[in-house]
């Protein structure tokens, strides 16, 4: 075990940790003793460069830059949990009115007060959500004198992962409506036969991880508004608008994907995506305050007051909540508007000029959420893969992989135009591609690529 030794070199703060170590620094275990705080922050800031550079990473939805008066106010509220809303009553005012303003943006009905609450990201939003509309079967299922137990729902295989996360963890039976060369979503002809009596839910997606693309949204409510009337069955549909739930409102306002659609009872979206706030914030909004089970709300009073709590967790950093409210305040409607306007505009840029290389089509063009999905007409002289970390080399990280069951054979590359991607980097990720798949097809046998990269 290291132990910082007190001599006169390390009297002075060293201006570089280097100066402080000549021995292994203990990684798995707690070291007996501390050391210098400037040397610590050394240490740890010089490891994380090994990370990949966020504002390159096109494999993510999550936001990576926000205004200096946002790093400002998230420095300022560090310090305070969420959960503590007895100590923080201003905290949770400003978490209302997010939840409250969602609500509304998603075009919950206006006589009442949107039900819902701040997440740690849209897995847990989901979680919430489906939660909610499993007790509330079970509820339904025993006033009637009916057997509760073997509860499914019904998705697709366009959903994240953390759907079959829920289904695992709270025991739900997944119904999995697959996916199928060239179409890469689902829609009511999809999930008909798979819905019965004991189908807690529906899922519809509004901007899939794996392309971009929305579900038959609307198709899918007819469906079970048809259900409804014939059989009695009422079946919610929660659309996970993880990724689109701050898109599609601002740039097909006039679209109904959401509480405009009658049988939509609970929304998930994650505010640390196209809401622009950092990561560790989502939100679930229901229909109404019927569709949450009272008795899944805690009321805890413990912290002083009547708090009233529906999560998985307990105490939550307050900042992500702090910043939505700082970007709807900053942005507004006209903000997101001109905001959304742009990354689709950067993203078709950006799927216009990767279509024009050789051997690349076009999977999803951009033109309705930002993000870019790409196939190679011919795999075996276009592999995907390896261009995936060929780019990786220059610094960008663009995801290459296969699609859900039975479009598994298809590998995609996707890139998500996030606002901190601008036009200008999107033609020097062009001109990459290009030299990157020019390298593999006509590089070494190991495919490296024989010229250097220059842009
Ligand atoms: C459609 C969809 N749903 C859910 C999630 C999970 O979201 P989060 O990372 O906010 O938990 C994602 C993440 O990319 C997603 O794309």
């Amino acid at each position: 075990m290291h132990r910082l030794k007190l001599d006169s070199e390390e009297t002075h703060t060293p201006a570089y940790s280097g100066r402080s170590f000549t021995h292994e620094v203990p990684k798995y275990r707690l070291p007996a003793q501390g050391m210098d705080a400037d040397a610590a922050y050394q240490l740890v800031h010089d490891e994380l460069n090994l990370d990949g550079n966020p504002a390159l990473n096109l494999a993510s939805f999550v936001t990576s830059w926000m205004e200096p008066q946002a790093n400002a106010l998230a420095a300022e509220t560090l310090d305070k949990n969420l959960i503590d809303q007895d100590e923080y009553p201003q905290t949770e005012a400003i978490h209302e009115r997010v939840v409250s303003m969602i609500g509304r943006l998603f075009h919950a009905p206006a006589h009442e007060q949107p039900t819902g609450t701040a997440t740690i990201g849209s897995s847990e939003a989901i979680m919430l959500g489906m939660l909610a509309h499993k007790r509330a079967w079970q509820r339904r299922r025993e006033q009637a004198g009916l057997d509760s137990s073997n509860p499914n729902m019904v998705i697709g295989a366009d959903v994240h992962t953390c759907w079959e996360k829920f289904a695992r963890y709270f025991e739900v039976e997944a119904r999995i409506a697959p996916m199928e060369a060239g179409r890469y979503t689902i829609g009511a002809e999809q999930v008909e036969s798979l819905i019965d009596e004991r189908t807690i839910a529906v899922a519809g997606v509004l901007g899939t991880t794996f392309t971009g693309q929305m579900d038959d949204l609307a198709s899918i409510n007819e469906l079970l508004a048809r259900l409804d009337t014939q059989r009695g069955w009422h079946i919610p549909l929660h659309i996970d608008a993880a990724s689109g739930g701050f898109i599609v409102p601002f740039s097909e306002p006039d679209l109904e994907w959401d509480f405009r659609l009658s049988q939509v009872r609970s929304i998930n979206v994650s505010n640390h995506k196209f809401g622009l706030v950092y990561p560790g914030m989502g939100t679930v909004v229901f229909r109404d305050r019927s569709d949450l089970p009272e008795e899944l709300v805690f009321h805890i009073n413990y912290l002083g007051g009547d708090m009233p709590n529906y999560s998985l967790n307990f105490s939550r950093p307050s900042n992500s909540v702090v910043l939505q409210y700082f970007n709807f305040l900053r942005l507004g409607r006209e903000g997101y508007q001109r905001i959304a306007a742009t990354v689709i505009e950067n993203a078709k840029a950006l799927a216009a000029g990767l279509a024009k290389i050789d051997g690349l089509s076009l999977l999803n063009d951009g033109s309705r959420f930002p993000i870019v999905a790409l196939t190679a007409d011919d795999p075996q002289s276009t592999d995907l893969t390896a261009l995936s970390h060929l780019l990786r080399e220059r610094g960008w990280i663009v995801p290459a992989y296969t699609l859900p069951p039975k479009a598994e054979h298809i590998t995609v590359l996707r890139m998500v135009v996030r606002e901190s991607f601008s036009r200008d980097m999107a033609e020097i990720l062009i001109h990459d591609v290009h030299n990157a798949l020019h390298a593999l097809r006509h590089g070494g046998r190991d495919g490296r690529p024989r010229k250097r990269i220059h842009c």
